[in-house]
């Protein structure tokens, strides 16, 4: 599995052919294409034979492989060649055809079996809106395309996976209707980064850190996902959507299932996702006062967001995963858009050791110990731990251990999450994709918190059960007091490690 496999040199794998539904969009321009284009360069696609782009546009394959070509200079970084370019470039075609229509079906069959020689395994990656998805699984059932008689045929799926518990179920059954789950690749970019998938290294390949990763000595647990980015160009989507259905429901959940799955027992795909599953269904209905909601001020102003818009830009959370490890310990999830800086972090913050020999409260900035996982930009890890400030008599002061992957790691440059994550798709290694359970559990924390949001009357619930208001912070800022305050209310504060260990304290400047 991707986790430990080896990549390459291998002959023996059966030959692949790609298709990519939608691959006029941006997607397949900036990331996808890279990604396969990087994968080729490091030799690892030796068994996929052709690439192959249908839309409804009407492009040649020189057009396409132009296209193809100038998002492989633009994201692939440094590692472009030509040479490799004009050696991959081979492998790419396109088809046209409507997404919506029978006959573009019928006639990219008969092309693929025209183009495949023998029992060749596919991969179908879904690079369309999603109102297409149910479309193509009909059609491309209905064509027989869906059939492993001989071979594979996977499809990828992107997020958004419903916008409900009910739609995804909907959106389940119609892909479940052509696809067994084990065809079924469930993208969620976070779990292809390096620094999401080294959460499993760190805890489960060190003595050191497992044995204290539970209630008998974490404090709480805080899981942040920042950005300076505001909703640009995508506010028509973003303001039917808000941060719980972008960035909570899939990506925030994800973390939160890496950081508290107990160790599976082995990394195959169903080993790892049984755990995760199991940590999301253990996690406990949030409280309506536990759910802060908000929105950066000028939101409403941008192109194609309703004026009296209410979709928060920005959710601060307190949750519990009642298992018999984390029994008690708070889980703080956060994430918002145009906030101070960007970061993605993890905090386990430990108990305080008894005060029986050093008055700890009273050294200088002392914090009791905090392991940070950097999931970026600035991947690596800090350990903050007390030590004897030198010819201060009894004073400590906490320092930084540090580990920092770029400085460690010169020259194994961190791969884009695509790169990883398609990669695995065409191997048919499925243990980085949601299963569709998570995604049914996910969405039993998520969709009570948005009924109560979303919901015209809930004036009319008792006091207890009414939503806190939507709240407004300013572009630049770290988000709303009330999201503080959630915290303050159980002695808690909002730390952010990778930051402070990057010594970047200020807020970076947020432009329109
Ligand atoms: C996407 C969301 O899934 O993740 C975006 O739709 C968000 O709104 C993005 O900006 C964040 O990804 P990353 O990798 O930049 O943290």
């Amino acid at each position: 599995m991707s986790l430990s496999s080896e990549d390459s040199g291998r002959d023996d794998r059966t030959s692949v052919t790609v298709v990519i539904f939608g691959a006029t969009g941006d997607l397949t321009r900036r990331k996808l294409i890279p990604a396969l284009y990087n994968n080729f360069r490091k030799g690892r696609l030796d068994h996929v034979k052709r690439v192959i782009g249908f839309a409804r546009r009407e492009w040649s394959d020189e057009y396409f492989i132009d296209q193809a070509k100038s998002g492989a200079i633009e994201f692939s970084g440094e590692t472009f060649s030509d040479d490799t370019w004009s050696e991959f470039s081979r492998l790419l075609h396109y088809h046209t055809g409507d997404l919506d229509s029978s006959e573009a079906f019928d006639s990219l069959a008969r092309y693929l079996d025209e183009v495949e020689k023998g029992d060749e395994a596919r991969l179908y990656y879904l690079a369309t809106m999603p109102e297409l998805y149910t479309t193509i699984c009909t059609e491309l059932h209905a064509h027989g395309m869906t059939e492993e008689l001989h071979a594979e045929r996977r499809i990828v799926i992107e997020k958004p996976f419903g916008r409900d518990g009910e739609s995804a179920r909907a959106l389940d059954d119609a892909v479940h209707s052509a696809f067994a789950e084990h065809q079924v690749f469930r993208i969620d970019h976070y779990l292809g980064k390096e620094t999401a998938q080294n959460l499993l290294f760190l805890r489960f390949a060190n003595t050191i850190f497992e044995p204290i990763w539970n209630r008998r000595y974490v404090e709480n647990v805080q899981i942040t996902v920042a950005e300076t980015v505001d909703v640009g160009t995508r506010a028509g989507y973003y303001d039917t959507s808000g941060v719980l259905r972008d960035m909570f429901q899939n990506h925030l959940l994800q973390l939160l299932a890496l950081t508290a799955m107990e160790p599976p027992a082995s990394l195959k795909a169903d080993d790892v996702r049984n755990e995760k599953a199991k940590v999301l269904s253990a996690v406990q209905p949030v409280h309506p006062k536990d759910a802060i909601r908000a929105q950066y001020r000028g939101y409403v102003d941008a192109d194609r967001v309703a004026p009296d818009s209410t979709t928060p830009t920005y959710a601060a959370m307190k949750l519990y995963v009642n298992t018999w490890r984390w029994h008690g310990v708070p889980f703080y999830l956060r994430s918002g858009k145009a906030l101070c800086s960007k970061t993605s972090e993890i905090i386990i913050r430990f108990q305080a050791p008894p005060g029986t020999l050093f008055d700890l409260d009273a050294s200088e900035g002392y914090t009791s110990n905090t392991i940070s996982i950097c999931i970026q930009p600035r991947e690596g890890t800090h350990v903050k731990y007390q030590v004897k400030v030198p010819d201060g008599g009894g004073a400590s002061r906490s320092v930084d251990m540090s580990f920092d992957y770029r400085r460690s790691f010169p020259d194994n440059p961190i791969p884009d999450a695509y790169e990883r994550l398609l990669l695995d798709a065409i191997n048919g290694d499925a243990s980085l994709f949601a299963r569709s359970d998570d995604i049914r559990f996910s969405w039993d924390i998520i969709d009570p918190i948005l009924r109560r949001w979303e919901s015209s009357d809930s004036e009319s619930l008792p006091e207890e059960e009414r939503p806190l208001p939507l709240t407004y912070y300013d572009r630049g800022s770290w988000g709303p007091a009330e999201a503080d305050e959630l915290l303050a209310r159980a002695g808690h504060r909002w730390q952010l490690g990778c930051l402070e260990a990057g010594g970047e304290e200020g807020c970076i400047e947020i432009t329109d």
